[in-house]
């Protein structure tokens, strides 16, 4: 076992120290087992050790490892064709960066300097992210913000109430960021007429719509993004966690009116759009493609939603493989209780909902063991 005290204690773990990986199974030191249902916190789109990204991974490093942004490589720009083919149509420009929070707060700038006006609209139970933009625009980041004041005034609705986010889309707004389906919020699906709603909002008032898709993407829907779940279309939607299923990766995209603000020197990123990246980016949206991971995903969620209603657990909620189970008893002990059976799943921001972000390639006899393990708990 490791030590770690050198680590800042920012975080909590759970008692189970793994070592490696194979498909939806962690396994640690002693050889213990255990169904990983939490995905690495939705980043293990395709699992632990798919051929095709260790495949991808080794060809790019055997290759080039890294090269910055300041030489032009193919595997970048495929990488971008292959993600705007993947997006909702008319989200046509890419840029890489590293990481969900890294990816908003350029979707911000560029919503900002696009509109040239200076206040944001998100949403109750909204995350973004930790950094400067993206924490101002998170619901109650003010428990953890720590800088002195915010980059620019972001006022909050409640999800679904479409009179609160008329009256708060002002023509001052720039920009409404919202995750079409919540995930720290506890996997809530907004649906398709509130989202219609902020669309139409948002294009006669001359305000720009951000969908945060860095944990509802990446086919957990069972479509593509949210955006073709819910068949609504932003001007901007970004993507990290699964996007290049467990190397650092996400991306802005945006519709060409607005990434025509972005000149040379605008935006900028050492790491972001670099070929291992970019090379497992192409792994995972070709296994999506090839493997019919998005069809797997609409014929196995609904069984997965019905099947967890047993044991402790009194509501399903979420679409596709974001997963929010309402829970008799705090979640975070069901989560232990859980864990203690083999199951790993996660918490939320609502004390009573467990949160599942399962890989994509889960299988139906992965349901029916979690479902067995709910049962045995007490309700
Ligand atoms: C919806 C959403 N946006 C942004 C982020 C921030 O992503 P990252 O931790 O990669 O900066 C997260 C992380 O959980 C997220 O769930």
């Amino acid at each position: 076992m490791g030590s770690t005290q050198a680590l800042m204690p920012v975080y909590s773990h759970l008692p189970f120290f793994p070592v490696r990986g194979e498909g939806l199974w962690l396994e640690d030191v002693t050889g213990r087992r255990v169904l990983d249902l939490w995905g690495g916190h939705a980043v293990s789109i395709l699992g632990h050790g798919h051929p095709r990204l260790l495949e991808a991974l080794s060809q790019q490093a055997g290759e080039l490892l890294f090269q910055s942004n300041a030489l032009p490589m193919a595997v970048r720009e495929e990488a971008a064709a292959a993600l705007v083919a993947f997006a909702p149509p008319g989200l046509d420009q890419v840029f890489f960066v590293n990481s969900g929070a890294e990816a908003n707060e350029n979707a911000l700038r560029l919503a900002l300097r696009s509109t040239g006006r200076e206040r944001v609209v998100a949403l109750s139970g909204g995350f973004h992210g930790r950094t400067a933009a993206a924490g101002a625009a998170s619901a109650g980041s003010a428990r953890w913000y720590g800088f002195p004041r915010a980059p620019f005034e972001t006022a909050f609705v409640t999800p679904g109430d479409a009179s609160a986010l008329e009256r708060a889309v002002t023509g001052e707004v720039a920009a409404v960021i919202l995750e079409p389906v919540q995930g720290m919020g506890g996997a809530v699906g907004l649906g398709r007429d509130y989202l219609a709603t902020a669309r139409e909002l948002t294009s006669d008032r001359g305000a720009l719509l951000i969908f945060d898709e860095v944990q509802c993407g990446m086919g957990r829907t069972g479509h593509p993004f949210a955006a073709q779940h819910f068949g609504v279309t932003p001007d901007l939607l970004t993507v990290a966690k699964g996007l290049a299923g467990g190397f650092p990766a996400g991306a802005v995209l945006a519709r060409p009116q607005v990434a025509v603000v972005a000149r040379p020197g605008d935006l900028g990123s050492t790491f972001g759009g670099g070929p291992a990246a970019c090379a497992m980016v192409l792994a995972v949206l070709r296994a999506i493609a090839e493997e019919g991971l998005l069809e797997r995903v609409r014929r196995l969620a609904p069984e997965l939603h019905r099947r967890c209603l047993v044991g402790p657990v009194r509501e399903v909620q979420g679409v596709g493989y974001l997963v929010g189970m309402r829970t008799t008893r705090p979640a975070a002990q069901i989560v232990l209780e859980l864990l203690e059976r083999g199951v790993l799943a996660g918490t939320s921001a609502d004390p009573h909902v467990m949160r599942l972000l399962p890989p994509l390639t889960l299988e139906e006899e992965h349901v029916e063991l979690l479902a067995a393990a709910l049962e045995e708990l007490a309700p």
